[in-house]
Formats: structure tokens, sequence, C-alpha cells
């Protein structure tokens, strides 16, 4: 890994000080006079060392491997960090997070990366809700659908397919299960919002009035009937297994931050827990390279289906 290749400038924060860097007075280790992870243009670098440092005591606190997460974006993301939290070294900004559990939960939600929103890539859900549920639901008449969303953040993803399916199929059994890593977001999950406005952007109106209810003029939660369809719970996509069997998985915008290495094992654990003709959701800005050999068929941009 290069340590110049990946910085982040922390002029924006300097007034003046020694070498021109004065950590401000609400910084976290206002008090040490390390330095180390800064450049001769006081920009925030990474070297080998630091980066293994961290990414030790992540798989320590969170569990979490950091080598499989894709390295510039990584290192982009940890060097703004550090900048924002005006921090005086990898050092310190370490050993911080192994005493402050607040600290820690910020730094997992900021490298995770839970941007999310309802109807996200609105073509991709109106394709969902006019070929691939019908077809889905067709396949077992009578029957509930069963989904998972994988990486669902802040719960965006799982409502509003709990709002297609009780629009298409009330009185069926829907049993959707939603899962991320972060403990944080899926608190807001399970809690059924509440939903900026801004969150909703996407969402047709129509199905805003079937499954939120409205808590002042910007904020929204989810009506009891699509929060008790949604099991939430922790799942690390690279390394937890499920023997639990699905008729459609969306794992959408997540894969997109791993490395390339590390994607087939990922999308081999979708398709284990597909059935045989489920449907495999993925991001927009997202494909399969060697889904044939994986057991998928293309359908759409976005869409796989799971042969076996
Ligand atoms: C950008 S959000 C995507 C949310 C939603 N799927 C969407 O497309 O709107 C990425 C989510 O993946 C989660 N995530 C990142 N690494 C993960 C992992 N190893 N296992 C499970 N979830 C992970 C993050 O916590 C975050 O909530």
């Amino acid at each position: 890994m290069n340590s110049n290749k990946f910085t982040s400038s922390v002029q924006s924060r300097t007034s003046s000080g020694a070498a021109g860097v004065k950590p401000a007075a609400s910084s976290l280790f206002e008090n040490s006079t390390l330095f180390k992870g800064l450049n001769d243009n006081k920009q925030w670098t990474i070297s080998n060392d630091n980066y293994k440092l961290l990414r030790d005591a992540i798989m320590d606190l969170l569990d979490l491997d950091l080598n499989h997460y894709r390295t510039q974006q990584m290192e982009r993301r940890l060097t703004t960090l550090l900048e924002r939290r005006h921090a005086t070294s990898w050092q310190a900004y370490v050993a911080n997070l192994r005493r402050d559990s607040v600290e820690l939960d910020y730094f997992q939600e900021f490298i995770t990366i839970n941007v999310s929103s309802f109807y996200r890539d609105a073509d991709k859900w109106d394709f969902l809700r006019s070929k691939i549920l019908p077809e889905l639901m067709a396949a077992k008449p009578m029957q509930g659908i069963n989904g998972w969303s994988v990486g669902c953040s802040i719960g965006a993803e799982v409502y509003t397919l709990s709002m297609l399916l009780t629009e298409k199929a009330p009185n069926r059994r829907h049993a959707l299960w939603a899962t991320d890593i972060d403990a944080r977001v899926l608190e807001r999950a399970k809690a059924g919002g509440p939903y900026f406005q801004n969150e909703l952007r996407e969402l047709p109106s129509e199905l805003v009035q079937l499954g939120m209810n409205p808590v002042s003029s910007q904020l929204l939660t989810m009506k009891p009937a699509m929060k008790s369809m949604v099991e939430f719970g922790k799942f690390n996509l690279l390394k937890d297994e499920t023997t639990r069997k699905f008729d459609l998985v969306m794992c959408r915008n997540v894969v997109i931050y791993f490395t390339t290495e590390v994607k087939p094992q990922v999308y081999q654990r979708m398709a284990r827990a597909l059935r045989p003709g489920g449907i495999l959701f993925i991001g927009s800005t997202e494909t399969i390279a060697n889904y044939q050999q994986l057991g998928f068929d293309y359908i759409a941009p976005s869409f796989y289906r799971f042969i076996g």
C-alpha cells in the first residue's frame, strides 16, 4: 500500500500552531503530541503498519475483517474520519476506539456506509413490482413470499418490499428477514423509523399511504402490519451462514464495497440461500461477473434467477 496515495487534507481545520496543525478545542486527543500519519503537506496518510494496527483492532473489537473491503475506498474513508475526529495519530485513534464504545459505534457506522432510502432506484423497484413479484407469487399460489434484505441498513429496503407485498397479496403470510452488521442501524429499522420525507422521495404516494403513518410534517413511521412482517437480526455477510431458503434475496449496494476476490464467495452465499427459481436483486451499479458458474440466469439489469 502506498502511504502517499490516499490522502485527506487537514488544512481546513488548521489555524496556527505546531507545523500549522492545531487540533480544535474539542479534539479527542488534544494532549497528545503525536502527529504520526500526517505527511509534510499536513494530510492524513495511512502506512502499512498503521493499516495493520487498525485492521487488527477492528477484527478484535468488531469482528469485521477490513481485508475484504476495497482498499482505496477504505483508506479514503479512514483518512477522512481521522480528519473529522481531529485525531493526532493512528495509534491514538485506535487506543481511543478500545476504550470508547460510542466512538466505536460511530466508527462502524462511518466505515460501513449506511446510506439508504425507500424505493431506491425507482426503475428497478418498478420492474420488481410489475414483473418479478407477480411471477414469484404465481409460482406459489396462496402462500406468502419469503424475502431477505442483506445489508438492510435503516430498513427502507425491506419495508419497501413489505408494502409491495401488502399491495399485491394482503392476505398471504409473507415473512421477511432483514440483516445488517451494524447494530445501530438495526435499532432504527426495528423501531420502524421515524423516517424523514427525503428518505421517501422515490416512494410512490399510494405505498406511503398503505404502509406508513405520519407523525409530523417531516416524519413518518411504519404501520404495525409492516413491522410484524419483518424479523431483524445481525448478520456479517463476510462470515455468517444461514440454512434458510428464500424466494427473493435483496443484496443491494453492499457488495460494492468488497474486494473483487471476496465477491464470488458472497454471491455464492446468496445462491445457497435461494430456492431454485428464486430471485437475487442487486444494486444498480453492480453486476455478477461469473453468474452462470454460480447457478444464476440473467433476467434484466439488477435481477438474476437462481436455477440451481
Ligand atoms: C449503502 S448501505 C445499503 C443499504 C440498502 N441495501 C440499500 O441499498 O439502500 C450498506 C449496508 O451494508 C452494511 N454492511 C457493510 N458491510 C457488511 C457486512 N460485512 N455484513 C453485513 N452488512 C454489511 C452496512 O452496515 C450498511 O448498512
